[in-house]
C-alpha cells in the first residue's frame, strides 16, 4: 500500500498536541529510512497564530531529544484539504471541526491520530493546556505510540 506523502496533525491551538506530533513524527521518519513524507501541524483555532509551542511542550519534547523551538502556530486553511493526503485530529472535537471545515468531496482522509494507537490504546489525546507538566508527558507517550505505528503503516 502506498502511504500518504503529506500528513497534517491538527489540534485546537497548535501550541501543545499537534506540534508534539509534528516533532515526534519528523524525528521518527528521519530515523526510519522510509521515503520522505511532508509533515506539518495546524490548529482549528486562531488564538496563537505565529506563536512558538507552549514552553511545557518544548521542554517535554526536548527531554526526549525532539526540538520544537522553531515551530510556529498556524490555523487550518482550506488549501490544506487539497495538499495533505492524511489529516489527523488529536481529539474528537478537532475531528468534528475538521469535518465542518472540509470542502465537499475533498480527497484527504480525515481521521483520529489514535486510530494508530493499537488495540487497548486511548481513543483521543486530551488537551494538556490547562493541566500540569504530567499531562504533557502523557500526551507525548500517546503521540510516540501513534507515530511509531504510523511510520510502520507508511512503510
Ligand atoms: P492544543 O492546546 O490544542 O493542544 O494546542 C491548546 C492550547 C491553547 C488553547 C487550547 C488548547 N487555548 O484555548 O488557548
Amino acid at each position: 500500500m502506498e502511504g500518504p506523502r503529506r500528513i497534517l496533525f491538527v489540534c485546537l491551538g497548535n501550541i501543545c498536541r499537534s506540534p508534539l506530533a509534528e516533532g515526534v513524527m519528523k524525528a521518527r521518519l528521519a530515523a526510519s529510512g522510509v521515503d520522505p513524507v511532508e509533515i506539518e501541524s495546524a490548529g482549528t483555532g486562531g488564538w496563537h497564530v505565529g506563536a512558538p509551542p507552549d514552553p511545557r511542550a518544548i521542554a517535554a519534547a526536548a527531554r526526549r531529544g525532539v526540538d520544537l523551538s522553531a515551530l510556529r502556530a498556524r490555523q487550518v486553511r482550506r488549501s490544506d484539504f487539497d495538499r495533505f493526503g492524511l489529516i489527523l485530529a488529536m481529539d474528537r472535537s478537532n475531528l468534528v471541526n475538521l469535518s465542518r471545515l472540509a470542502p465537499p468531496g475533498c480527497a484527504a482522509r480525515i481521521a483520529m491520530i489514535t486510530d494508530f494507537a493499537g488495540a487497548g490504546g486511548p481513543d483521543e489525546i486530551d488537551d494538556p493546556y490547562y493541566g500540569g507538566p504530567d499531562g504533557f508527558e502523557a500526551t507525548l507517550d500517546t503521540v510516540e505510540r501513534c507515530c511509531g505505528a504510523l511510520v510502520e503503516a507508511i512503510r
